[in-house]
């Protein structure tokens, strides 16, 4: 999938906001057929990659810069350099004389909104800039709904992470939903890490200026995992706190792409109460915990939280990193007493796995397929999805794998 946004969902392209490097002759005679009707105010430079470089390092990036890149030896770091240089919410489409479905995946990846295969023509440059301006035709009448899973550690390393990662990838890649993973930790996330996936500056200007969030925006700023999933993540410096604006959660979601089923959301408890307000905009609140004392006075602490803000949202407990009755945690039916609801999950910890997946920069179900842990995050994931419902469980559940203390 490429992320289309809906007319609704962006500003405006405005024709002077558009900047065009061209290397050679005939692909400027080609952008200047593709722009004048268009966007006839829009200005082109020749020098391809090596002029844009130079302008960018002494200008600020204009919104959107299409860039031909051939000659260029490494299309992808041209793109990091250029990425360094410019504004986050800055749009990129490069051009180049490369045909190669593994540098165009690369290239999106990096979050370009397009990739064009030299010679090209007025249509395909004005259909790349049209495309995301153009309404989504595959959608209904009705508009399909997002739908917005929080995901809450009840203690610090208890797994949120985790959960959130793997649950977003098993439904993006196994469930076939169009998946939004969004870490919320902007200093200290691991989202991106584990995926081996970029970190971008997006959030961060989405969470200090709201107001420039759009669709295009959101867009570029997202790393593709796949087809299906999309990651906006941080690595921000600890060197500045991030001032995090209380209307940027509602502005973020409202911008996603219509393509999106769900978003699944990394959410620090620290967050989750500096903004409580955000848990009512989410459709299932998942708390994850281990099983120890400290998890369960927690875990029943964001619960009756959830409760209070977002009485009509589903909440979902995970215990994690169970390692049954000899590891000394507490034995399942005194967790559930002392948090007063009942644990939907338990997902058994599996260190060999976490370490694998973790230098391998992949997913769990991708290193450990059939583990029990991947098996549990699956029900885990068909919950949280909405594809099974809250309540049911089937009985291979980790009560079998362990006799749990009662
Ligand atoms: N079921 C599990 N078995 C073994 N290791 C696990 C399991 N779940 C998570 N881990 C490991 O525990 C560590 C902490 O996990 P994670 O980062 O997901 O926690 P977190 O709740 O997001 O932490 P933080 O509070 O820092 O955000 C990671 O190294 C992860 O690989
Ligand atoms: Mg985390």
């Amino acid at each position: 999938m490429s992320i289309r946004v809906s007319k609704s969902k962006q500003s405006e392209l405005n024709a002077e906001q558009l900047t065009v490097f061209v290397a050679d002759e005939n692909t400027r005679i080609t952008v200047q057929e593709a722009i004048q009707a268009n966007w006839p105010a829009a200005t082109i430079h020749d020098g391809g990659l090596p002029a844009a470089l130079g302008m960018l390092s002494q200008e600020v990036s204009p919104p959107l810069l299409v860039i031909d890149v051939s000659g260029s030896d490494d299309p992808v770091g041209a793109l990091r350099s250029l990425k360094t240089l410019c504004e986050p919410s800055t749009r990129i489409v490069l051009m180049g004389d490369v045909n190669d479905v593994t540098l165009y995946r690369d290239i999106t990846q990096l979050g370009a909104v397009d990739y064009l295969v030299k010679p090209i023509s007025a249509d395909d440059l004005v259909s790349a800039l049209r495309t995301q301006e153009k309404p989504k035709e595959t959608v209904g009448p009705e508009e399909k709904k997002l739908r917005v899973i929080a995901v809450i550690g009840a203690r610090g390393g208890a797994g949120a992470s985790t959960v959130a990662v793997n649950t977003a990838w098993i439904m993006a890649n196994e469930l076939d939903r169009t998946v939004a993973l969004i870490d919320l930790d902007l200093q200290f996330g691991t989202v991106t890490l584990s995926l081996d996936l970029e970190p971008s500056h997006g959030l961060r200007e989405a969470f200090e200026k709201p107001d420039r969030i759009d669709g295009l925006f959101i867009a570029s700023a997202m790393a593709h995992e796949s087809e299906n999933l999309f990651v906006l993540g941080s690595e921000e410096g600890l060197d500045r706190v991030v001032d995090v604006r209380p209307e940027a959660f509602d502005i973020l979601l409202d911008a996603l792409p219509d393509d999106f089923d769900c978003a699944v959301i990394d959410l620090p408890a620290r967050l989750a109460v500096a903004r409580p307000e955000w848990l009512a905009r989410a459709d299932m609140i998942a708390v994850v915990s281990d099983l120890s004392l400290a998890g369960m006075r927690d875990t029943m602490r964001i619960a009756h939280l959830a409760r209070e803000i977002a009485p009509d949202t589903a909440l979902t407990i995970i215990a994690n990193k169970v390692a049954g009755p000899k590891s000394g945690e507490l034995p399942k039916a005194e967790f559930q007493r002392g948090t007063e609801l009942p644990v939907k999950h338990f997902l058994p910890s599996d260190l060999k796995l976490a370490s694998a997946a973790a230098n391998a920069g992949k997913p769990f179900p991708v290193v450990g397929k059939r583990t029990p842990l991947v098996k549990e995050l699956r029900r885990a994931a068909e919950v949280l999805s909405g594809e099974r419902p809250v309540e049911s469980r089937s009985s291979g559940g980790f009560g079998k794998l362990f006799k749990l203390g009662k």
